[in-house]
């Protein structure tokens, strides 16, 4: 049987280093760079991280400002990590004193003649920043090509309203992604029998989500990316709940999140650290107001960021060389399916497993990977896109990254994927369980348990 994907499409997705295809559609666009918190105060250590494969230094100055740029000093490529923060936000290396500001002027070269202009002639790889939400956000392409700051739900709220994390994880970007398009996987390596419990005795209309076993997905064009729906079924089986789950180029997706008590959603951004791992993010936010310590607790827990080691950039606390302690004796006991606690964890686990980039010429997908499909296809189309030079997804002007559609909606099983993409008229509540739960089908069970 011919492969699906080849070799080459592979490689055409998966490395974003400079001058590749897929990096330089993903410089056109602003997306997270780290979280507000590795600068908390602007007599921060400078620290360095590498984006898009680039070996970059991060420091805030005594204005607040975030600089973001090459890591290695212009002059003969010192690291700046060790470099003296100025008072107007610029680094000054510590081997000969070049001073170097966060726009990448050059404006200090101390040992050079009282008169020289050679300061001038030289220029240094910086990218802007804007912080929004708890994120240091970047733009790492041409500056002519700079689009508006993204005004997503979350980036016009107060930082009160907002829960944002990132993780580090050992693997490529798009294996990471292609978990978020992957219906069927929820059923199986989420499943915990304490959360299937939380569930089935919670309030929410969610409460009685079934362990549906062979959810259905379905994909439109958007102009921004590519507008999907997973329709999973509830108790009663002539109901379900649709998920209305958008790919956002480049690597964005966004949930509706009424599960942790929030009215905003769930926003996901797989940002390349080099092509061999990548930093999850994860945003929850509360249009209606703001989000308690005890939201923020709870949400740190569902979302699986307890176990993130914050001292060793950001990797989690569970690697152990091996395969992050998983739990052999949950999965026998029937607490657990994966032996995995924690989302986050259970989807790093398994990504890590398939190796730093996955070869998918040895795949065999099938009906279940339907939305993975169609999103390697969107990137390739869109790849396309670049190299003809028409507009890009999502760069539109008149984009308004705050209307794109993340939702749950209530409706008959039998309602086809396509109407419900079609209509926005859709019962969204997932308030009021009315019905009694003790009949609900335990997925435990469905598994032959
Ligand atoms: S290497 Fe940085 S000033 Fe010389
Ligand atoms: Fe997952």
């Amino acid at each position: 049987m011919a492969k699906l994907f080849t070799e080459e499409e592979n490689t055409l997705l998966t490395r974003t280093g400079p001058g590749t295809p897929m990096g330089t559609l993903m410089r056109r666009y602003w997306f997270p760079a780290f979280l507000s918190e590795r600068l908390p105060s602007t007599d921060a250590d400078p620290f360095e991280i590498n984006l898009l494969g680039e070996r970059l230094v991060a420091f805030r100055g005594r204005s607040g400002q975030v600089g973001l740029m090459d890591a290695r000093c212009p002059h003969r490529r010192a690291s700046l990590v060790l470099a003296r923060t100025e008072d107007d936000c610029a680094l000054r290396c510590i081997y000969h004193g070049w001073k170097i500001n966060a726009d990448g002027r050059v404006l200090e070269t101390p040992p050079e003649p009282p008169n020289s202009r050679f300061a001038q002639s030289v220029r240094h790889t910086a990218y802007p920043t804007r912080e929004a939400g708890g994120i240091v956000w970047t733009y790492m392409g041409p500056p002519e090509l700079r689009p508006e700051f993204p005004m997503w739900p979350f980036n016009a709220l107060s930082g009160d309203q907002v829960w944002a994390n990132h993780f580090y994880q050992p693997s490529n970007w798009l294996q990471g992604l292609e978990g978020d398009l992957d219906a069927a996987h929820g059923g199986y390596l989420h499943y915990s029998r304490d959360e299937w419990e939380r569930q089935r005795n919670s309030n929410s209309r969610l409460g009685k989500f079934l362990f549906d076993p062979r959810p259905q997905t379905a994909a439109e064009p958007a102009s921004w990316g590519l507008q999907t729906a997973f329709r999973y079924h509830l108790e009663d089986e002539s109901e379900a709940v649709f998920w209305i789950h958008p790919l956002v180029s480049p690597f964005f997706t966004m949930f509706s999140h009424a599960e942790d008590g929030v009215d905003g959603g769930l926003f996901h951004a797989w940002v390349p650290s080099d092509d061999t791992s990548h930093y999850v993010y994860s945003v929850v936010w509360r249009a209606g107001g703001p989000l308690t310590a005890s939201d923020r607790a709870r949400i740190d827990t569902t979302q699986g960021y307890t176990a993130v080691d914050k001292g060793n950039g950001y990797v989690s606390a569970n690697w152990d060389g091996y395969r992050y302690r998983q739990d052999r004796a949950s999965m026998t006991e029937g607490r657990s399916f994966s032996g995995f606690e924690g989302v986050h964890l259970q989807d790093l686990a398994i990504q890590h497993s398939m190796g730093p980039i996955v070869d998918r010429t040895g795949e065999n997908l099938c009906t279940e990977d339907y939305l993975v499909i169609q999103a390697r296809r969107f990137f390739l189309e869109t790849l396309k896109k670049l190299e003809r030079g028409e507009e890009l997804p999502g760069l539109a002007p008149d984009m308004d990254y705050s209307a794109i559609e993340h939702r749950w909606v209530f409706a008959p099983a039998d309602t086809s994927l396509a109407e419900v993409l079609a209509s926005k008229d859709w019962d969204s509540s997932a308030e009021e369980n009315t019905r009694d739960v003790s009949t609900v089908k335990d997925a435990w069970s469905a598994l032959g348990h």
